[in-house]
């Protein structure tokens, strides 16, 4: 992937802008920068390597060069959009789990951010804001997905097991613009339908472990266990408590992991 083959591979989906870089600290934190001085709308920022990648829960991000996708999109809300922001996520994680889906793949979504294939971690999303006083200017949506296999972190590393496509499929996955043009085409449709139904429920019938019983860890360290039963229209995680009542996990710093 070079700057070239990313802009002939894009030309067709009217980007607010584009900054390429071989190599960068994170796609968020200049996306951020960007961001917070006037970018455009579905602006997009895409490294070929990241030395400072980060994940959710302050984790580290692996992104070794030539091997795997890390890029971060830049939205400017409308004011239709803004009371549904909180499935951001969910469009974006539909949009990757879109691309898999057309390798001939069976993703699923691992609440809040992750898309697993087989089980196993293959892209993660980490979506920040700007903040202009209580409403958000604009939002970042960067995701990572791992294509070829030097891109799967070190096993010792690990939180959650993790494969990269390459992986998955037995052979060479198509060129990472490529998977980059079908997850903004992707994001593209699924944005239109941020505000609809449809969307929550397309998100709900890709969860991953839905039926069975889960646990959640939140950061402070309290567990909550159930049966993963769906979400909620604000794509909050609704899980089925053993008395079978309804227990409501928000986003924030919560790990979901099945119980065997
Ligand atoms: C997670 O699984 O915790 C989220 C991982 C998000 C990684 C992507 S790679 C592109 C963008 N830049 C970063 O520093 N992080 C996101």
């Amino acid at each position: 992937m070079n700057e070239t083959s990313l802009k002939k591979s894009l030309s067709k989906l009217n980007l607010g802008g584009l900054r390429y870089f071989d190599s960068i600290g994170s796609t968020n934190d200049e996306a951020l920068a960007w961001a917070a001085g006037g970018a455009n709308d579905f602006s997009l920022v895409v490294a070929d390597e990241q030395t400072q990648g980060r994940g959710r829960l302050d984790r580290k991000w692996f992104t070794p060069a030539g091997s795997a996708l890390a890029f971060s999109l830049i939205l400017r809300p409308s004011a239709p959009e803004l009371p549904h922001l909180s499935r951001t996520v969910g469009l974006a994680a539909l949009s990757a789990a879109d691309s898999c889906l057309k390798l001939g793949l069976a993703p699923r979504i691992k609440w809040p951010n992750d898309i697993l294939v087989n089980g196993k971690k293959t892209a993660g999303i980490l979506v920040e804001t700007v903040w202009a006083g209580d409403e958000a200017d604009s939002l970042v949506v960067g995701m990572g997905m791992n294509v070829y296999k030097p891109s799967v972190p070190p096993m010792d590393s690990l939180h959650f097991p993790a494969t990269s496509l390459e992986n998955e499929l037995g052979n060479e996955p198509p060129a990472r613009e490529q998977i980059l043009r079908e997850i903004l085409t992707a994001f593209l449709s699924w944005r239109e339908k941020i505000g609809a139904d449809e969307l929550v429920q397309a998100w709900e019938e890709m969860l991953a472990f839905r039926g069975e019983q889960v646990q959640i860890q939140s950061g402070g360290g309290a567990h909550v266990t159930g049966r993963l039963d769906g979400l909620e229209s604000d794509g909050s995680l609704r899980l089925r408590g053993e008395h079978d009542n309804s227990v409501i996990i928000r986003f924030g710093d919560v790990k979901l992991r099945p119980i065997a």
